[in-house]
């Protein structure tokens, strides 16, 4: 719910991010505070978040809501000029499922900043998101897509490929992995092919959009970076750049699927069925989608990236 000190702030905010302390949302919250705007991050539990990256910029202010309860979403996208849905979930628990994250609760917060006159929606979704889809996790984002654009006509949709950068969940894992394990297990052979993006990147888009800054009109965007590569080709990238010899061994799609079901009853997260569904499709932009480039943003090259995380580690 929202704070009671924070009801009365509501004029002073011009863009609301919700999920404003995840790992793409934080760089989006950043990105905006740069350009001198007002920003209100909403999550449930604000504090969590040190802002200890040194270029992370604070919000203006940090709001406690939760995107399940719709009075809570009232109250913190009151007075905001655009709003940007950045809220995840990647392992259903209890009443947090995918349909009520990605799809009621998103047009829930569309509907609501409709309602409360705000000019400009961002959702974030996702590359290969499809309400077609067999997948509990691809269709509902899918899914999403389509009621944030019929609650919120005009709103625009963001969909990231995977996203690198500092404390991901990408390169770092497999950073991780190939320090540790003189086998690497591949998803399945290791030939889907993915084009990951540096999260900065994407931040600057999501901000621009945010402000208006769409020179293409378009709807919706998919943010991808300069090059495609397979994951076998990705996993050896690391390895080289973190100076570890490794051997490559396809596992099949089954095993990780009841790997990964087994995973998301332990707390530690390392694995969910959405990852291994994801992994299952080429997750690349379309060729005849805007992107980055219309955005006006040269996107960071993987290379860069792991050679930055080598440092870093
Ligand atoms: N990471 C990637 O590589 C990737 C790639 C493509 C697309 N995406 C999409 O990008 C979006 C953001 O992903 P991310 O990786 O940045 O997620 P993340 O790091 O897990 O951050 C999620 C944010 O949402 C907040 N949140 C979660 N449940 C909430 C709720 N019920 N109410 C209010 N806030 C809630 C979290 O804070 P609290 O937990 O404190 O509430 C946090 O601020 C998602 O739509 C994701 O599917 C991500």
């Amino acid at each position: 719910m929202a704070n009671q000190n924070d009801r009365n702030v509501a004029d002073v905010s011009n863009v609301t991010v919700f999920g404003g302390t995840g790992f793409v949302g934080r760089r989006i919250v950043s990105r905006l505070v740069d350009k001198g705007i007002d920003v209100r991050s909403v999550s449930r539990h604000p504090r969590k978040n040190k802002w200890d990256n040194a270029s992370d910029q604070r919000p203006s202010q940090q709001i406690e809501a939760d995107i399940l309860v719709p009075s809570s979403i009232v109250a913190a996208v009151a007075g905001s000029r655009a709003v940007v849905n950045a809220v995840s979930l990647y392992v259903e628990r209890g009443k947090e499922t995918f349909e009520r994250v990605h799809v009621e609760a998103a047009a829930a917060l569309a509907t609501a900043s409709r309602d409360v006159g705000v000019e400009r929606f961002v959702q974030i979704s996702g590359i290969g998101s499809n309400p077609n889809s067999r997948s509990n996790y691809i269709r509902a984002r899918g899914r999403g897509e389509d009621v944030v654009k019929a609650a919120f006509p005009g709103a625009v949709i963001v969909r990231p490929a995977v996203m690198t950068g500092p404390d991901d969940a990408f390169i770092t894992t497999i950073a991780r992995l190939v320090r540790l394990l003189p086998i690497y297990p591949l998803f399945g052979e290791g030939d889907t092919r993915l084009q990951p993006v540096y999260v900065e990147d994407v931040a600057e888009a999501v901000s621009r959009l945010a402000l208006g800054q769409n020179p293409t009109g378009a709807s919706i965007f998919e943010c991808a970076g300069p090059r495609i590569y397979s994951y076998r080709e990705l996993v050896q990238k690391v390895a080289i750049q973190f100076k570890v010899r490794t051997r490559l061994v396809p596992v099949p799609f089954a095993v990780w699927s009841m790997l990964a079901t087994v995973a998301e009853f332990l707390p530690t997260g390392s694995l969910a069925r959405n990852q291994v569904d994801l992994m299952r499709h080429d997750n690349v932009a379309a060729i005849d989608l805007p992107g980055l480039k219309e955005l006006g943003i040269q996107p960071r090259s993987v290379e860069e990236v792991v050679r930055m995380l080598a440092k870093a580690a």
